[in-house]
C-alpha cells in the first residue's frame, strides 16, 4: 500500500518535474523568438510579457460587454437598446421598473410631445397600408411599416435567411435580398421579397457583369418579389462594393450569385452604366418595364446636389419616370465587411439626411410620388418613431432583426466564425440558429416594435404612426432646453411651378 502511494508520488513528481522544464524550455524559445522578431516593437522590447497585452486586448473584447460596459455605453448599439430588441423579440412584456436609466440631456436627444388628450384606445387606428409605384404594372401594397433591408445571401447564413423569410410572413412585413441574389430559402416562408440589384448584379448577371433580363423577368415572375431596389450605395461604405470574404463563398452561394466558389466576391464600388442622374432614371424606367414592378434606389446621401438634379430631371421626363421608392440609409449603417474610415467617417447620418431629402422631394411636389423607406440604427420604437416625424414612409432594419435571430454584437460577421449562427457558414456554429424558434423571435420583434410605435402616436394625439410630424417631436439642444423638429427643419414651400404635381400625385 505503501510502495504504490510512493511510486505515484514519484511519477507525479517526474510528471511535475518535467511539465516545470517544458515550461521554462517554452518561456526560453519564446524570449529568442521575441528579442530576434522586429515586427512586434512591444514583444521585442519585453519579451515574453508583452505577448500578454495582445491576449488581455482580444479577451477584453469580450469581458467589456459583460461586466465593464454601462447599460447605455456600447456602441454600435448598447445594452439597453439590445436588450429591448431581445425582450421584444421573446414576446416577454416590454415594461421597465422604477425609472429611466437614459439621459435625456445630450444634444439631439428626441422627447415626444404627448398631448393633454391621448388617442383613446377605441379610437386608434391601425397602421394604414401604403402603395409604391403607381403607375406599375404591378403597384406594392405594402402592409408594414417596419421591414427587413437588405442583408445578402452569402452574409448571411441559410438558417438565417430562412427564419427571417417565415418570420417576415407572420409578421406581415417585406424582406430585402440584398445584394446577393434570390435563393429558394427567401422563398420558403411566403413572404413579400424586395429584390435588389447590386452593382454586380449577382443574380440577375451576365458573365462580363451586365444586366441580364431573361434573369430578371424570371425573378419577376415569383409573385412574392413585390419590389426591386437598384443598390446605389449604403451607409457602411459609400463609392464601395460589397465584400464577401473567399471563405463565404460556398458551392450554394456561389450558384445562387452567379459566380465561382471559392473565391472572394467583391463587386464594383457602382454600377458602370450608371454616371448621371440621367442614366439613373434611364436604368430604373428599364428595370421597370422588364418587371412590371414598383423600382427605387437605395443610397446613402453625401453631396446632395444631384438629387435636386435627380428632380429637375424627373419633371423634364414626367413624374411616371420617378424611382418608386428612396431607400435612404445612414452614414452610420451596419454591413459584414467594410473598410473602417466608410464605415466610421463617410455619408450623412439620418439625423440630417432624412429631413433633408424630404424636403427636396417636397419642394419638387413628389413627396408622395417617392416614397421614402430610411435605414440606419433605428432598431427600437423611438427611434422608428422619430424616423416619421422627420418624414419616411418606411423604416427598414438590418441589425434589429440580426438581434432577434440571437446576434450578441460580437463583431465577426466578415469572419466566418459568427457565434450565433447568424453569419456564419461553418454548420457546427449554424446549429445554434434553429428556424422555426427564430422566426417567432423575428415575427414578435417586428409586430412588438410597431406595436409601441402605435403607442407613441396615440400619446401624441394622433390615431396612427403615419400621421406622427416634425410637431410632435422636440430634440434637446446643447443648452440642455429642446426645441421643435419643425424649427429645426421648417418644411419648404413647394416651389410654385411644382405646386400642381404635388395636387395630382397626392
Ligand atoms: C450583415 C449585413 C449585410 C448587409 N448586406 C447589405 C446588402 O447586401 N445590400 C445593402 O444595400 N445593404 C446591406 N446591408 C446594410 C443594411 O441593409 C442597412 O442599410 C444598414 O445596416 C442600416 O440598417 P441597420 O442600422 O438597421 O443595420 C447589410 C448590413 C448587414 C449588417
Ligand atoms: S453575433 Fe457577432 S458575428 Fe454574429 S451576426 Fe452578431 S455581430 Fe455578427
Amino acid at each position: 500500500m505503501a510502495d504504490g502511494i510512493l511510486s505515484v508520488l514519484s511519477t507525479l513528481t517526474y510528471i511535475l518535474v518535467f511539465l516545470l522544464g517544458l515550461g521554462i524550455a517554452v518561456v526560453a524559445i519564446l524570449f529568442i523568438v521575441d528579442v530576434t522578431q522586429k515586427q512586434d516593437a512591444v514583444r521585442r522590447n519585453y519579451p515574453v510579457i508583452g505577448r500578454f497585452r495582445h491576449l488581455f486586448s482580444s479577451l477584453g473584447e469580450f469581458f467589456r460587454q459583460y461586466f465593464f460596459a454601462m447599460d447605455r455605453e456600447e456602441m454600435p448599439f448598447n445594452r439597453a437598446e439590445r436588450e429591448w430588441v431581445n425582450r421584444a423579440a421573446k414576446g416577454t412584456g416590454n415594461t421597465i421598473a422604477f425609472g429611466s436609466t437614459k439621459n435625456l440631456d445630450p444634444a439631439g436627444t428626441p422627447i415626444f410631445v404627448n398631448c393633454p388628450f391621448p388617442t383613446l384606445e377605441k379610437d386608434a387606428a391601425d397602421t394604414a397600408t401604403c402603395t409604391l409605384g403607381p403607375f406599375c404594372e404591378n403597384p406594392f401594397e405594402a402592409k408594414s411599416l417596419f421591414n427587413i433591408s437588405a442583408m445578402s445571401f452569402g452574409a448571411l447564413s441559410v438558417p438565417a435567411v430562412r427564419a427571417l423569410s417565415h418570420g417576415a410572413k407572420m409578421a406581415g412585413c417585406w424582406m430585402n435580398t440584398g445584394e446577393g441574389g434570390l435563393s429558394a430559402y427567401h422563398l420558403e416562408g411566403g413572404c413579400d421579397i424586395v429584390f435588389q440589384i447590386g452593382t454586380a448584379k449577382y443574380g440577375v448577371r451576365n458573365d462580363d457583369g451586365s444586366l441580364n433580363d431573361d434573369k430578371l423577368r424570371a425573378i419577376a415572375d415569383h409573385e412574392q418579389v413585390r419590389m426591386f431596389e437598384i443598390k446605389m450605395s449604403q451607409g457602411a461604405k459609400p463609392g464601395k462594393g460589397g465584400i464577401l470574404p473567399a471563405e463565404k463563398v460556398t458551392d450554394i452561394i456561389a450558384q445562387v450569385r452567379g459566380i465561382e466558389k471559392g473565391q472572394a466576391s467583391i463587386s464594383p464600388n457602382r454600377h458602370p452604366e450608371i454616371n448621371s442622374v440621367g442614366d439613373m432614371l434611364d436604368f430604373i424606367a428599364h428595370v421597370r418595364a422588364v418587371t412590371g414592378k414598383p423600382t427605387g434606389i437605395k443610397a446613402v446621401v453625401g453631396s446632395y446636389g444631384w438629387l435636386i438634379e435627380l428632380c429637375e430631371e424627373i419633371h423634364r421626363r414626367g413624374i411616371e419616370s420617378a424611382p418608386d421608392f428612396f431607400t435612404l440609409d445612414g452614414g452610420d449603417g451596419g454591413t459584414g465587411a467594410a473598410p473602417m474610415p466608410l464605415m466610421d467617417n463617410v455619408g450623412l447620418q439620418l439625423d440630417e439626411s432624412l429631413p433633408m431629402l424630404s424636403d427636396i422631394l417636397h419642394q419638387y411636389g413628389l413627396r408622395e410620388r417617392v416614397r421614402i423607406i430610411a435605414s440606419g440604427k433605428r432598431i427600437t420604437p423611438v427611434d422608428v418613431a422619430w424616423a416619421i416625424c422627420a418624414g419616411a414612409d418606411f423604416i427598414n432594419s438590418a441589425r434589429g432583426f440580426m438581434f432577434s435571430l440571437g446576434c450578441i454584437q460580437s463583431l465577426k460577421c466578415n469572419k466566418n466564425t459568427c457565434p450565433t449562427g447568424i453569419t456564419t457558414h461553418n454548420p457546427r456554429l449554424q446549429r445554434g440558429l434553429d428556424p422555426s424558434d427564430k422566426k417567432v423571435k423575428v415575427a414578435n420583434y417586428c409586430k412588438n416594435l410597431v406595436h409601441e410605435v402605435e403607442v407613441i402616436a396615440h400619446s401624441c394625439g394622433v390615431d396612427e404612426p403615419r400621421q406622427l410630424g416634425r410637431k410632435h417631436v422636440r430634440i434637446v439642444q446643447d443648452s440642455g432646453k429642446s426645441i421643435p423638429l419643425d424649427e429645426i427643419y421648417p418644411r419648404p414651400e413647394v416651389l410654385k411651378h411644382f405646386k400642381i404635381i404635388e395636387d395630382i400625385s397626392g
